[in-house]
């Protein structure tokens, strides 16, 4: 699934990135510019990262 249109970020890419290290919004939004352009995509981006963090 696509979370950023804009940036054409998805899921996967932000799971991958949150098992790199990038464990945060403000880390995932440098490191991919999710949430840089429109914004729509910042609470469902934070969401990847909560299921994220309940699944370690
Ligand atoms: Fe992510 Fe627009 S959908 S910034």
């Amino acid at each position: 699934m696509i979370v950023c249109v804009c940036h054409n970020v998805s899921e996967k890419k932000i799971q991958r990135a949150y098992d790199a290290g990038m464990t945060t919004f403000a880390a995932i939004r440098d490191n991919l510019e999710v949430g840089t352009c429109c914004g729509k995509c910042a609470g469902c981006a934070r969401q990847v990262l909560r299921d994220c963090a309940q699944q370690t």
